[in-house]
């Protein structure tokens, strides 16, 4: 399956046509113009009606009535569709299956969902379900982490790893500290918000459009709840307003409620969530709390580490198993620890259920490694980034993660050294001195952090994928796959690697909407693979249409495979040159099938999933960014004032939108660790639940020097086209502004900085204060 991506490349030739340019987004125009369809613009059925969610206004309790006259009362309210409504299970078709479709017997966050009014409009919708009562006798609730960790209320049982002898190696280590901290969650703030639309068809199959990562989980989910075959249900999703995480599962909810309420009134229902409404209904990053004790020498080479991480998962498990995986296996980020315990705690509390974004429980594991770095030079008097350097993983040896995969394909040293010296990262901290022993009240600071990100979905199974190629009679092609496109051009890569395996211009590619009937059981487009996975089972289809008409060309002339060469739409044989639709039409009369499935599965992964231990990873891809800020000591506010990023996506197959991931990636990191903060008051009730109180990166955000450099190296692993993964790691190159506003608060005071996230200015006075 993995043969090396060579034949169609002209002798001579290195740089393939459509790979490695920076094509245009396959939608910029549309978008910009405005014409690109989301769920909401498609052109609706005659008789849609509109759903709308009622929320539970308890965090925890029984729920004993549903009193639903006042809605049904308003004149063009349809109907309240309540858990008795649902024809087939009342359990979402979750993995863990533990949480219910509609709330009914008990609730168990404020939010949570109990039935929706159905009407005929959205606002009317929206405004009969703020007048449905629920009669609801509260019980305790637990709200934090702490809490859930003393009365161990989990959503699945703790995690333990473990190498070598921590203890041990902690009791003789020359020297120790101790550290907690919290980091909080974040809003997705996906700018489409979160739509299904389900459609009834005869015989009691369905169409449901859906705003969705993974079309394969609508159809399961909806066909779960309604008691039917995964076959009857056909969903489709042209693109989404953005996801980064959020429509991983989340979305599955929208199309299952529209899909019984239209099931029960027998009319398409579209269910669009306000956005108040979604930030209380759906989930969100992962919140994390930590503990930990670490030993180090005088040099700041760490011999021993206990670590403990909390997630709050919310109130059902979702995605927390595998997010806390992740943070479990980034909690090394790009540092050898010989010694380690970790215990990872999987808590259940009375708030949203906490769900993928962008980095997975990545981010979580990471930024605690990189803040003990930080403690561990400021108490040695060392300079953070030689503490970090002297930790990182060896080539030859201190190679092998905690989780026992070695690390085979290790950039780290060159790729923080060549970092350090373009940022020039030595004499800007000799300035910020400088600056910051002459400047009473602002304060400098600045930090090196690199990234080590494995690309894989934890779960293995995931790692497979799809796709469909079809070359019509005149030459045009249309690919197919399971990924699904939500601005990070996917569908655009796709694209470029079918072009290249044809040998077609790109423009005579089109990449379609993700459909369920056209690939089947494909995964969610997540873990940052959805070019590694569908743009290599596209690359297979490809490659099997123009072997065949290869194939059309040996048997009229006699020459030998090698001799035909296709590219950019000129097809070149000892004969002569003919353009590719000629060849198409004459293959096409000649009865050559002119389409192909294609299937990929990621080779070499496996790992146990109860030990975590084995190589969950096919490959890693590498970054690192260099952070300066300032911070006003007085107000607490704070500003990134510049931003040097190196990072690693192999041999790019489009640095236009390889640079745009990275820089829209870092930006995203950077408001989770400074600016947007949730806050969750003493009932359980989300208070920044919109844009007015939850603070995403604005323009004016955005550091005025902002660089971005990618590693001029291809993927050592044999993936599409020599390329990385990009969706994901660049996001986790935001840890060096924390780490650059914990080097501007020791600045202002001396002894340990402890700084919460996100680092907001009453966080930063706090910090300051301690
Ligand atoms: N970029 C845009 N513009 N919008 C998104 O929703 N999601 C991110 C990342 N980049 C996202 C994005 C997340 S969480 C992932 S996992 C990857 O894109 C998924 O797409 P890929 O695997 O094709 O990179
Ligand atoms: N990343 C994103 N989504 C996932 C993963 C992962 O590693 N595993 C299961 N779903
Ligand atoms: Mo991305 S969090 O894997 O959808």
């Amino acid at each position: 399956m993995n043969a090396p991506d060579k034949i169609f490349t002209a002798p001579g030739t290195t740089r393939t046509p459509a790979c490695g340019l920076s094509k245009a987004h396959e939608s910029a125009v549309a978008q910009v113009a405005g014409s690109a369809s989301y769920i909401d613009d498609l052109p609706e059925i005659k008789g849609t009606l509109y759903a709308a969610p009622i929320l539970s206004t308890v965090a925890h309790g029984r729920l004993l009535g549903v009193d639903a006259i006042a809605a049904l009362a308003l004149a063009g309210v349809h109907d309240v569709i309540l858990a008795k409504d649902i024809p087939g299970d009342p359990i979402l078709a979750t993995f863990t299956h533990d949480e219910p479709i509609f709330a009914s017997t008990h609730v168990e966050h404020i939010g949570q969902v109990v039935g929706v009014v159905v009407a005929d409009s959205v606002m009317l919708a929206r405004r009969a379900a703020r007048l449905v009562k629920l009669d609801i006798e509260a019980l305790p609730a637990i709200l934090t982490v702490q809490e859930a960790l003393k009365a161990q209320s989990y959503v699945l049982p703790p995690v333990f790893v473990k190498r070598g002898d921590a203890a041990q190696a902690l009791a003789s280590a020359p020297h120790t500290l101790s550290g907690s901290f919290e980091v909080g969650g974040q809003e997705h703030f996906y700018l489409e918000g979160q739509v299904a639309y389900a459609l009834p068809l005869e015989q009691n199959q369905w169409w449901v459009y859906s705003s969705t990562q993974h079309p394969g989980e609508i159809q399961h989910w909806v066909a779960h709840a309604l008691g039917l075959a995964n076959h009857a249900v056909k969903v489709e999703c042209r693109r989404m307003g953005g996801a980064f995480g959020g429509k991983e599962t989340q979305s599955g909810h929208m199309a299952v409620w529209s899909a019984l309420a239209a099931n029960k009134l027998r009319r398409p229902v579209k269910l669009r969530m306000d956005r108040d409404d979604d930030f209380m209904v759906t989930g969100k990053r992962h919140p994390f709390a930590y503990d930990y004790t670490v030993g180090f020498d005088d040099t700041g080479l760490i011999t021993g580490l206990k670590l403990m991480l909390a997630a709050n998962c919310g109130f059902s498990a979702d995605l927390s198993g595998p997010v806390a995986d992740r943070a479990v296996f980034h909690s090394d980020n790009a540092y050898f620890l010989s010694d380690v315990e970790i215990a990872s705690y999987r808590c259940k509390t009375n708030t949203q259920s906490h769900t993928a974004f962008r980095g997975f429980g990545g981010p979580q594991g990471m930024i605690v490694i990189e803040a003990i770095m930080g403690d561990i030079a400021r108490q040695l008097g060392l300079d953070a980034l030689d503490v970090r350097m002297r930790n990182l993983y060896g080539v030859e040896e201190r190679n092998i993660t905690h989780y026992q995969m070695k690390v085979e394909d290790n950039i780290l040293e060159p790729l923080l050294s060549k970092l350090e010296l373009t940022a020039q990262y030595r004499r800007r901290r000799e300035a910020i001195s400088a600056w910051n022993a002459s400047s009473p009240v602002i304060k400098r600071g600045i930090a090196i952090t690199p990234v080590k990100f494995g690309i894989s979905f934890t779960a293995t199974f995931f790692n497979q994928a799809g796709a469909l190629v079809h070359v019509y009679t005149d030459g045009s092609v249309q690919v197919n796959h399971g990924g699904t496109e939500m601005g990070q051009g996917l569908n655009t890569k796709v694209a470029q690697i079918v072009a290249d395996e044809l040998g077609v211009p790109f423009e005579r590619v089109l990449a379609t909407a993700s459909y369920t009937s056209k690939i089947p059981n494909a995964s969610a487009t997540a873990a940052s693979s959805g070019t590694d996975l569908n743009g290599r089972a596209a690359q297979f289809a490809a490659r099997q249409i123009r072997e065949r008409l290869v194939k059309y060309v040996v048997d009229h002339e006699g020459c030998a495979p090698e001799a035909v060469v296709i590219r950019q739409g000129q097809v070149h044989s000892p004969k002569g040159t003919q353009s590719f639709e000629q060849l198409v039409d004459k293959a096409y009369h000649a009865r050559v099938q002119l389409w192909s499935d294609g299937f990929y599965k990621t080779p070499k992964i496996h790992y146990d999933k109860h030990t975590l231990t084995g190589r969950p990873f096919y490959y890693f891809s590498y970054g690192a960014a260099c952070s300066e800020v300032a911070i006003d000591t007085l107000t607490g506010e704070s500003r990134v004032l510049k931003v040097d990023i190196l990072h690693d996506v192999g041999t790019s197959i489009n640095p236009a939108i390889d640079i745009g991931q990275i820089e829209g990636g870092f930006v995203q990191g950077m408001g989770w660790l400074t600016t947007e903060q949730l806050v969750w008051n003493d009932k359980g009730y989300l208070s920044t639940h919109a844009p007015s109180t939850y603070k995403i990166p604005a323009t004016g955000d955005v550091p005025e020097h902002f660089k971005v450099a990618l590693w001029p190296e291809p993927n050592r692993e044999d993936n599409v086209f020599g390329s990385k993964a990009v969706g994901e790691p660049p996001l986790m190159l935001a840890i060096s502004v924390l780490e650059a506003l914990k080097d501007a608060v020791a600045a202002a005071r001396p002894g340990v900085v402890r700084l919460d996230a996100p680092a907001t200015a009453e966080n930063l006075l706090k910090s300051l204060k301690v």
